[in-house]
């Protein structure tokens, strides 16, 4: 029997893990909320993990990814993605848990215009990417068995709900209110749905794979953040007033990567990941059968 901790369990990443290891032999996942460990408040982390014991892997799935509230929010965006990590890496590895530490394709700087690997130099540009980075790094010195998993993009159903509005979901909220939409189309980077990398997740712990370090976990295939609306639009049969921007005219707070493509085949020996338009049309299926419940 293996034994699981996940942090972060109702977040989008989190509560498909939770989904996808229910009714799994052999494994007890042990899902873990903030009301049970507030990592901000990270010096008390590794004190707090003691009471867990008999793990065998360590998910950390929490993270305070808010972008443009983390430029503002430095401290604490270094407290939740880097610190703790090192506190529960720390813990990792004084009782021989395998750490599994979600990061982000928000560690590179999208100068790059072919898919990045896992090697490749990484430059946040923004105070969460540099954050994710730290967290890395400490995930890596820390840790002697670690897996850090690079998502991006992502949509699970868990942020189909007012409080995470993933991307997907504010699309069709859009075009329901029947909203202007101006979606950039020069910026690129591959949607990824929750549920596959929990399945990838899922395939590396069951199959006791030990090939350490750092994989690339998106859905394959890239796409504009223009292109995924209009997929979004064209799958779910709506209609809305879609036009181009461009990314200098998208001012936000934080700078995003213009391109954060990752490939992914590194982790395909183990799950290959499905193209992002299948994974899409997978979620609106989910998301399509719990409205009609
Ligand atoms: N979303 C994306 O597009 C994206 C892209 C690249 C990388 N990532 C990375 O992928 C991972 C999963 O992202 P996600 O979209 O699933 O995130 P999410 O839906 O926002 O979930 C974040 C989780 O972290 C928990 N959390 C936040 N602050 C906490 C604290 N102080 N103590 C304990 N728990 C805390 C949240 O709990 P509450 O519900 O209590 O707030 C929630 O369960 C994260 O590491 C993120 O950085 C995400």
């Amino acid at each position: 029997m293996k034994k699981i901790l996940l942090l972060g369990s109702n977040g989008q990443l989190g509560s498909d893990i939770v989904k996808i290891f229910t009714k799994s032999e052999n494994i007890n996942l042990l899902p873990i909320y903030r009301k049970d460990l507030d990592i901000e408040k990270w010096k008390t982390v590794y004190r707090k993990l003691k009471k867990y014991t008999n793990i065998d892997y360590i998910i950390n799935c929490a993270s305070y990814n808010k972008t443009d509230e983390c430029e503002d929010n430095i401290k604490k965006t270094f407290d939740i993605n880097s610190l703790a990590v090192q506190e529960i890496a720390r813990f990792c590895s004084s009782r021989d848990i395998t750490f599994i530490h979600i990061s982000s394709d928000y560690v590179f700087d999208g100068n790059k215009n072919s898919p990045y690997n896992e090697e490749d130099t990484t430059k946040g540009l923004n105070v969460y990417g540099l954050s994710k980075l730290a967290g890395e790094d400490f995930a890596k010195h820390y840790a002697k068995k670690h897996f850090i998993f690079r998502v991006s993009s992502l949509f699970g159903i868990a942020g189909s709900t007012e409080k995470n509005q993933n991307f997907v979901e504010k699309i069709l909220k859009y075009a329901k209110e029947k909203k202007q939409l101006k979606i950039v189309a020069d910026q690129f980077m591959s949607p990824t749905h929750t549920l596959d990398v929990a399945r990838a997740i899922k395939v590396i712990i069951i199959n006791e794979i030990k090939n350490y370090g750092i994989y690339h976990v998106c859905n394959s295939g890239f796409c504009s953040w223009y292109e995924f609306a209009k997929t979004i639009l064209e799958f779910s049969s709506n209609d809305a007033n879609l036009s181009k921007t461009t990314y200098d005219k998208y001012v936000t707070k934080a700078k995003r990567p213009k391109y954060s493509v990752l490939n992914n085949a590194k982790i395909s020996k183990y799950y290959k990941m499905p193209m992002w338009k299948k994974a899409l049309q997978e979620y609106l299926n989910i998301r399509n059968s719990l409205e009609v419940k």
